[in-house]
């Protein structure tokens, strides 16, 4: 028998910068210019944002000599299908694209999952970037390279890791933002004071009133550090293999809650409803102080986020989400639990007793 080995040990340099800031995008055509990320560019969005921002992105890049071209889709998370996306590759083909093409995620999460997935597999793998136009995809999804779409088992069931080659974080975005959209992002920025920095956390407890009225300066100090910490942990586990799950605190329970409302109760409500829930299972297993829970919970009341169990939801349907979770993840979730702001660690065992009294507690 020979044995011929294949021998891939290759380091890939994969870094990319993220770029933030107010009015920012007419930075970007001199940084296409120079990093020639691709050879053409085809800016995928959805219909609501191509109706906002599109026109007026394709033209800033045109005029400025850049070729670029956009295809939409219907937004919402229904059209994040394979459908949908071998559709937009078949268009890629009838624009002559090629493996020297770029694409650009212009929106929330569902187009930079699309488009990163998209970007791939087409032709077995292309650049992309991302401009994300929400506070959730601008603190989360735009950053880390998870790509997906859903099918009808379950959300992001077929997926990659594929890093974009920038992120392009213009806050202006924000100021078309409907205030639901808004809360979903904040959410995570919470959670990102909860898993790593008392800082963050601090100044979202002293800054609520100027980050309600969006203002600019202090959403990017917010945004940045959150890009920050979810960069360090991306860059020591780019395939979630351990210290990335803690990027789930709150979203072992919100996950569920999303799952149990037939997914119509938006991600970061549920995420917020998650991290209270998740910091009293801390609390009730002694881990966390409970001056530090109440905290938690007041931090979230000042930001107006959901901290009970949306109505017509029993606290069973929820259980019964995280119990089937446990089912496929052969009996062992790992909770993200807290022992204070900035300490997460994952846990294996919580009773299901302890989850259902936690619950029980988030009723209205
Ligand atoms: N949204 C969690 C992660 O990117 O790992």
């Amino acid at each position: 028998m020979k044995q011929i080995s294949v021998d891939l040990r290759k380091r890939v340099n994969k870094s990319y910068d993220i770029y933030i800031g107010h009015h920012i995008l007419d930075r970007m055509p001199p940084l296409l210019a120079r990093h020639k990320w691709g050879d053409r560019y085809v800016v995928i969005t959805d219909e609501t944002v191509y109706e906002l921002h599109g026109k007026e992105f394709v033209s800033h890049l045109s005029k400025a000599g850049i070729p670029v071209e956009i295809l939409s889709f219907p937004a919402g998370e229904k059209s994040k299908n394979i459908n949908i996306l071998i559709g937009l590759a078949e268009k890629l083909i009838g624009l002559g694209c090629d493996r020297g093409s770029c694409l650009i995620a212009l929106g929330g999460g569902v187009v930079g999952d699309m488009a990163g997935f998209l970007a791939s597999i087409f032709m077995r793998g292309i650049a992309y970037l991302q401009v994300p136009t929400t506070l959730l995809a601008q603190v989360d999804s735009s950053i880390g390279g998870k790509t997906g779409v859903d099918i009808k088992e379950g959300k992001n069931l077929i997926g990659t890791f594929h890093q974009p080659r920038a992120v392009f974080i213009d806050t202006f975005f924000l100021s078309t933002l409907p205030d639901e959209e808004f809360k979903n992002g904040l959410a995570e920025i919470v959670k990102y004071g909860l898993i790593e920095s008392r800082g963050l956390f601090q100044f979202l407890e002293e800054k609520r009133e100027e980050i309600l009225s969006r203002k600019a300066e202090v959403l990017d100090y917010a945004i940045g550090e959150s890009c920050r910490i979810k960069k360090n942990i991306v860059e020591l586990d780019e395939c979630e293999a351990g210290i990335r799950k803690v990027l789930n605190f709150g979203h072992t329970i919100g996950h569920a809650i999303e799952r149990a409302s037939n997914y119509r109760y938006p991600h970061g409500h549920a995420v917020s409803i998650g991290i209270l829930a998740e910091s009293r299972l801390s609390e009730a297993m002694g881990y966390l102080d409970t001056q530090v829970c109440h905290r938690i919970e007041q931090l979230l009341a000042d930001f107006d986020l959901p901290r009970r169990l949306p109505p017509g939801l029993t606290y069973e349907s929820i259980l019964t989400g995280i119990q089937t979770d446990k089912k496929k993840a052969k009996g062992q979730i790992n909770f993200v639990l807290l022992k204070d702001i900035g300490l997460p660690f994952l846990r294996a065992q919580v009773e299901d007793e302890l989850i259902k009294n936690i619950l029980e507690t988030l009723i209205t």
